[in-house]
This record gives C-alpha cells, structure tokens and sequence, in this order.
C-alpha cells in the first residue's frame, strides 16, 4: 500500500509548516515559534495539548476508548548553521538552519497527527511527543527526567530520522543497536614550562599529550575485543605560543563512540588508566573528564519486528533494508529506548538532490518523504492500537 489517500491530501499542507519551520529556524531549547505552531495545529485537529516539559516540549494526547498506549517522537530544533541554499524558504535567522531535517519530523509527525485525529481507526491512547534540544543537549533526556513517562505512560514508542544518500522514500532499521553512544572529554597535562633549548629544566606538556593522543588509540585496537566497536578521537589539542618556549600545559578534547553499553562503560575507566600512567611516567600532572552524553539508541525486537512490517506495507519490501548497518553518530532518541521498548529508523531522503548529508549549510529535507513518514506513523497506530 502505499501512502494513505487521506494523507497524501494534505501533502501540500505537510509542506506549508515545512517551509514556515524550515525559514524560522530555532535552536535547543528555543523552539517557542515552532512549538506555539505545534500546539495550536495539534488544538485545531481537538487533540489535547500539553506544554512546558523541557521548556518547548509539546505533547498531544489523542484517547479513543480503552486499549495501549503509544507514543511517536519527532524533534523541533535546528542548528547553529549559515545557511548557503537561496530558495524561497531559505533561514531568515542568520547562523541558525534546519540542517538535520527536523523541520520535515516536525511536518510529518503534524501530517500524521491530523490523519489519526480524524479518522480515530485505533483503541487506546496515542502520545505525540514533539520535544526541543536534540542535537547535543539531550532534550529527550530533559522531558523523560520531568516526567514524560510518568505523566504520559507509553508501552512502546517510535522515532524516525531522514538519511540523505538512500532511495528517497525507503525504510533503513535493524533491532539492536542502530546509533552509538556519544560521550566526550577533556584532558589538561600539566607540565613545568621551560626555555626549549633546556628542556630538562621543565616537564614538557607537548610530548606527554602526544604520546597520550597515541596511547589512546591503543584502548581501542590492543584492549579490545577486535569484533567490538568503539572509537576515541582527539578532536583538539592547544599548547605554546612560540617557537622557544615550552609551555606549561596542553589541553586536549575529544569524542567517543561506542554501541554496547558494557563497552561504553568501559572506555572511561580505560582512559583513565592510560592518561594518569603516561603522565606519571613521564612526571606531568593529569585533569581528566568524561561526560556521559547520550547512550546508544538499541532498538527493541518486537517493536522492530512491528516497524519493519509497516515499513514495507508503506515502501514495499524491496524498498525495507531490515538489517542496515549501525551509525557511528548518536541520537538521543536513546533515552526514551532505554524506558520504553521500540523502534528507530531512517527513511531515505534521495540520493539525488536529497543527497547532500544532514549538518551541511547545503542540505534540505525531502518534501517527497513526508506523506511517506506520516502514512508510517499512522498505518503504525492503526496497528499497535487496532481497533
Ligand atoms: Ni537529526
């Protein structure tokens, strides 16, 4: 089947708060403009809306009768990006752009919203979680810790993202782990400065942070499982002003990435181990930080099984890749993965025009795949909750 008649008629609407979102974009936890649109679209369709959680956050909850709950997420923020593309509905606010396409999740989760709203074909409650802040600071982790759960119960819920460089229009999933977790750290060597042509009247910060760059690498490639995977990246290294002398300190920075949570809570200890013997070898003094950001997003069996079921009612099977391979990149999605079982997955954007990868000034979400994303929301609840 295809996309849902009732659905496709309003495509052109789907496109309309699109391209209003898209030339007005917000960053995290600013999204006032985008989620006074949501909630007012969400009231006009007579579906209950609640606000405040996470600042932004908006949630529409539609009850026909007794039976599940579900809950669909889409994410509303854009990114601190110039935007370079000159079409009509280019940013108007210089230095913020929808680079990643949330302004399309945003549109498809409405689309779907309005469908499910006026054709009440389900029993049970449905949750339209529309939440702010998800590049980096974790706003889903900010609405589950204020009570989304708890005030809204879901006993399974659903997210998507566009993935630019697939058919425009297919379903890319897998049960299991699908985005890695993303933490980050920062490391400050503390030396002793000294003339450079006497270095051994100081402790040189450059030459620990070097061998620790090079001692990190070694976690991943001699400590660990090779059939594992995980990923430390110094990202920044800042030292010294000059050719002559050596400077008191270094500081470093960096990312890490990693799929299964055993793994993930090992990296940190590991790194520890490796900064503080390379600095005490070689008598420099360490300040280590890790951060904890978003843990991987792991898709749950059963509702994958679900997913990928009305994918290809939706694409057809050709155009379901059930066993797509895992990104490195992270997703906060993750949190709600980790209190309520369900699904994650991409929809292609195009590998034509849509190609152009997300977080790039050039890039734009695909109009063509948001009756794709709201006839998958609606056939999912159509399902889950079946009447
Ligand atoms: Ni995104």
């Amino acid at each position: 089947m295809p996309i849902i008649n009732r659905v496709a008629e309003f495509h052109e609407q789907m496109k309309e708060w699109r391209h209003d979102i898209h030339a007005h974009p917000e960053i995290a936890f600013e999204e006032n403009r985008t989620s006074d649109i949501v909630a007012r679209e969400l009231e006009s369709f007579g579906i209950e809306v609640h606000r405040g959680l996470a600042k932004t956050g908006v949630v529409g909850v539609l009850k026909n009768g007794d039976g599940p709950s579900i809950g669909l997420r889409a994410d509303m923020d854009a990114l601190p990006i110039h935007e370079a593309n000159e079409f009509e509905h280019r940013s108007k606010h210089d230095g913020k752009m929808h680079a990643c396409g949330h302004d399309g999740h945003t549109s498809m989760l409405l689309g779907a919203a309005r469908y499910l709203s006026e054709t009440r074909q389900f029993k049970g409650t449905i949750n339209f979680i529309f939440q702010p802040a998800e590049e980096g600071e974790g706003g889903a982790r900010v609405m589950i810790e204020e009570g989304l759960f708890d005030k809204f119960p879901c006993e399974s819920v659903y997210g998507v993202h566009n993935m630019p460089g697939k058919d425009t229009g297919t379903f890319h999933l897998r049960s299991g782990p699908l985005m890695a977790a993303y933490d980050t750290f920062q490391i400050r060597v503390r030396g002793r400065g000294c003339h450079a042509a006497m270095p051994h009247q100081g402790v040189d910060p450059i030459v620990v942070a070097s061998q620790i760059v090079t001692a990190l690498q070694t976690i991943t490639s001699r400590n660990m499982d090779p059939i594992e995977s995980a990923v430390i990246s110094v990202t920044q290294i800042h030292g010294g002003d000059t050719n002559n002398v050596i400077p008191d300190g270094v500081f470093m920075e960096g990312t890490t990435r990693s799929f299964r949570p055993e793994i993930r809570d090992w990296l940190e200890p590991s790194m520890r181990r490796v900064v503080d013997g390379v600095a005490t070898a070689l008598g420099a003094e360490i300040e280590f930080d890790y951060l904890r950001r978003y843990p991987s997003t792991i898709n749950h069996v059963p509702e994958t099984a679900i997913a990928a079921k009305i994918a290809a009612e939706v694409a057809g099977d050709s155009r379901v890749t059930t066993d797509t391979p895992p990104v490195m990149g992270g997703e906060d999605f993750a949190f709600m993965l980790e209190k309520v079982p369900g699904c994650y997955l991409f929809i292609g954007n195009g590998d034509g025009e849509g190609a152009c990868m997300v977080h790039n000034p050039n890039y734009d979400f695909n109009d063509e795949i948001l009756p794709v994303g709201a006839t998958y929301f609606s056939r999912l609840v159509e399902t889950v909750l079946a009447a």
